[in-house]
């Protein structure tokens, strides 16, 4: 079995290593235009001239949960799309939200800024009950986080295609029942995929149906954010700021007003990060339960776009 590897901004040596490792049968090498045809591929952001002559993989692997950039490319139709499941990148999303919604809650950076003003001051405890949480997207990384956020009891609202029971969670579903998703949370955390269906999805319409005092964390993908329109309901008051992780173009250009707003957190990208080791281990099980026609979690439905 041959496995081929092309990950754009990726050291290659450490992960070719542990898939040499994981898989000590396989031929596991570093793709370069003009190799010969693989079974498997490994990749990140790989260039279509990969897939142009790739042409008889069974299975490509993506090194992370997203895939919207991905299904850009014209793909092998025979071939299994599948996304990292998890693979550690759940308890980092639920860390990295629940911290910024009691950051937020708790009013820490006023704190920090009287404390650094020589000031001992109190602000008045916040009511936990006027701060539902509405999680879009309640997949592998949503389901967590909403999950996380009960354990310090703020009420928790989830959004998803189809309607999801999460022991209590207010779940809503699909496009009819966004309005009243939005209506009832006062801070919206985004982990939708990126589709047709979700780009833009945090716009003037949308942002403004939430509870006056919004607040806003995308964690999902920039492109779900009108940059613009957020901005606007933040000056005019509507929201009270926003914790962004993902921008429209990254690196975040150095003249965008995010950069300075003082409203608004900014993270390059990193609130859940793909861990090699994790990934490495999840993949070679997968490769290896298809390789036995066994069902594997994580294929991608092109269609879907997710
Ligand atoms: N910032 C980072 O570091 C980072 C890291 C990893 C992932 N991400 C992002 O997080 C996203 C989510 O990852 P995941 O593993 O949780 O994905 P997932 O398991 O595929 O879950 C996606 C969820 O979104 C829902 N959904 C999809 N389209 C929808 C629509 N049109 N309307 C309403 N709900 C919709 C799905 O509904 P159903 O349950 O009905 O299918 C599902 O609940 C990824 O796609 C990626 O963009 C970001």
């Amino acid at each position: 079995m041959k496995i081929t590897f092309c990950c754009t901004d990726t050291k290659a040596e450490p992960w070719l290593a542990g898939l040499r490792a994981a898989l000590p049968a396989a031929q596991v090498d570093l793709w370069q235009p003009g190799a010969p045809p693989a079974d498997h591929a490994v990749v990140w952001a790989p260039p279509q001239q990969f897939f142009d002559e790739q042409t008889q993989l069974k299975g490509v692997f993506n090194i992370g949960a997203g895939v919207d950039a991905l299904l850009k490319l014209r793909l092998p139709p025979q071939a299994t799309v599948v996304r990292l499941d998890d693979a550690g990148m759940s308890v980092q999303m639920a860390e990295y939200v629940c911290h910024a919604v009691i950051r937020h809650f708790r009013e820490f950076d006023g704190y920090e800024a009287d404390v650094k003003a020589g000031k001992w001051s109190y602000r008045k405890p916040r009511s936990r009950a006027d701060f539902a949480v509405g999680v879009m997207g309640l997949g592998v990384l949503g389901e967590r986080v909403a999950r996380a956020l009960q354990a310090f009891e703020f009420p928790v609202n989830g959004w998803s295609r189809s309607a999801k029971t999460i022991e209590g969670v207010r779940g809503f579903a699909g496009e009819a029942q966004l309005a009243d998703f939005l209506a009832a949370s006062k801070v919206l955390v985004n982990l939708l995929p990126l589709t047709p269906d979700t780009r833009d999805i945090m716009r003037r319409e949308t942002l403004s149906k939430l509870q006056p005092g919004g607040y806003v964390i995308n964690v999902a993908r920039g492109a779900h954010l009108v940059d613009d329109d957020l901005i606007a309901l933040i000056d005019s008051g509507h929201l009270a700021g926003a914790t962004l992780d993902v921008f429209r173009t990254e690196p975040l250009p150095a003249d965008h007003p995010f950069w300075r707003h003082p409203k608004i957190t900014i993270t390059p990208h990193t609130s859940a990060r793909t861990l090699r080791d994790e990934s490495i281990a999840q993949i070679a099980g997968k490769i290896m339960a298809l390789e036995r026609a066994e069902p594997i979690a994580g294929i991608v439905d092109p269609v879907r776009g997710y």
